[in-house]
């Protein structure tokens, strides 16, 4: 198996030249932190292309502010419009539209680093097409691990990509482990990577409150802000999980080198216990601008905006078991990742749509558990051969999914 990175040559290109960044799903909350950390050091970063599926006004805005060269909006209503508008504005910027513009802005060979923060399954060709083209990629989109791991680790090392992983707690192991990417953890003195999970807004509920749980509270994560997709994720626990065959495929970890601590505070962001006893951990206030600048910076530390973390008004740092009775979901991605093959790509199928039914108030919070469940335990589990094969069993199991989800509605 691979690991992570070409880490070998970064750095080197980013004396002396502005940096250009295309920043795929620009209009969300990592996208919108990432222009908030590049618009600090104009000094070293331009923006080639910003990219939305359908936020015209939220794609318009930040054209404005930051000129971008070329913007994407996937729906070609939203294309049209913002075209008119931009033009209204007298701004330069060229719109393009659909899928195949996401991977061309990428791809183009002026990008140098592209942040991959497009939500679920659709950021998996961009990020592709950004690794074999040997970009700089901070990847934010785990779903891109998740579906297409083996895939896209192969990609990176073909395309001589340098891959920076953006999630917080994985940034934070490889702030803490200077992985070789073709060594494995025990040649490296590693005994395991504690994976910590603030436990989302449930962490001390009764089963009874779960299965009660409104939408609205699901929402309310107690430490992040974060688009609706992640926020339900933390609220079940299936973020660890995900985040869990992330680690996976990054660090070259089986299953058993990963576990999941519960930390309610989120200012350790993970951490790498060695051989000989010691553990090292990255530390910080709960921010995203953190792990985004130091991706855009790396190997340099940038000024990100986020505040010094104050241990004095913290005070005490607390940490627990997660409870996979009460949080199916982080069972399920262990599950998966041990059945391996197209498993994780068909829990991230179903996790998508039950978290979109979910959001629209179709399913109560204990169906999201069941719904994976069922559409894992139904499926064939192949070996993974390619991104096509990919994409037709992630349409398989949305189709399971919503079969599922049709069946439960009528005898509700
Ligand atoms: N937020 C965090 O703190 C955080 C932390 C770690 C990892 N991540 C990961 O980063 C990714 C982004 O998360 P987020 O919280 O920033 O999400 P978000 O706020 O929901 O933003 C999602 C972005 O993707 C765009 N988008 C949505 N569907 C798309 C599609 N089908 N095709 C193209 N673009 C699409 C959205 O455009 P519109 O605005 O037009 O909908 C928006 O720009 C996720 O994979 C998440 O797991 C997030």
């Amino acid at each position: 198996m691979v690991s992570v990175s070409s880490v070998d040559n970064v750095g080197l290109n980013t004396q002396g030249k502005i940096q250009q960044v295309t920043i795929l799903g620009a209009t969300g909350t990592i996208g919108t932190q990432t222009l908030d950390v590049i618009s600090q050091h104009p000094d070293r970063f331009g923006v080639f292309a910003l990219t939305a599926s359908t936020s015209v006004q939220g794609l318009f805005d930040l054209c404005v502010k930051y000129k971008p060269l070329y913007a994407v909006m996937l729906s070609p209503t939203a294309a049209s419009a913002l075209e008119a508008q931009l033009k209204n504005a007298g701004i330069a910027t060229t719109v393009l539209q659909g899928e195949d513009a996401l991977s061309q802005v990428a791809s183009h060979p002026d990008v140098d680093v592209v942040m991959a923060a497009i939500v679920g399954a659709a950021g998996l060709h961009p990020a592709m097409a950004a690794a074999k083209t040997g970009k700089r990629i901070l990847l934010a989109n785990k779903e891109t691990l998740v579906m297409a791991g083996s895939l896209f680790m192969q990609a990176v090392i073909d395309g001589g990509a340098t891959l920076l992983p953006i999630d917080s707690e994985h940034n934070a192991i490889f702030q803490v482990m200077p992985y070789q990417r073709t060594r494995i953890l025990a040649d490296m003195g590693v005994k395991r990577i504690l994976l910590t999970a603030s436990g989302g807004p449930f962490r001390n509920a009764t089963i009874e409150q779960l299965r009660n749980v409104t939408r609205a509270q699901a929402l309310n994560h107690p430490n992040w802000v974060m688009g609706p997709k992640i926020t339900i994720d933390s609220a079940t626990m299936m973020n660890k999980g995900l985040e869990v065959i992330e680690a996976h495929w990054l660090f070259n970890a089986t299953s058993s080198q990963i576990e999941v601590v519960v930390h309610p505070q989120s200012v350790i962001h993970s951490m790498v216990e060695y051989n000989d006893g010691s553990v090292l951990a990255q530390l910080g206030n709960p921010d995203m601008r953190t792990p985004i600048a130091y991706g855009l910076g790396y190997p340099d530390r940038l000024v990100s905006g986020v505040s010094s973390l104050d241990l004095l008004k913290i005070g005490r740092l607390d940490f627990c078991a997660p409870d996979q009775n009460m949080f199916p979901c982080l069972r399920l991605a262990y599950e998966a990742l041990d059945a391996g093959g197209t498993a994780p790509a068909i829990l991230n199928a179903a996790n998508e749509v039950a978290v979109e039914a979910f959001l629209a108030d179709q399913i109560k919070f204990m169906q999201i558990p069941a719904l994976i469940e069922s559409v894992l335990s139904t499926s064939d589990i192949e070996a993974v051969t390619s991104i096509p094969q990919l994409v037709d069993v992630d349409a398989v199991a949305r189709r399971v999914a919503r079969d599922w989800l049709t069946a439960s509605i009528d005898t509700h």
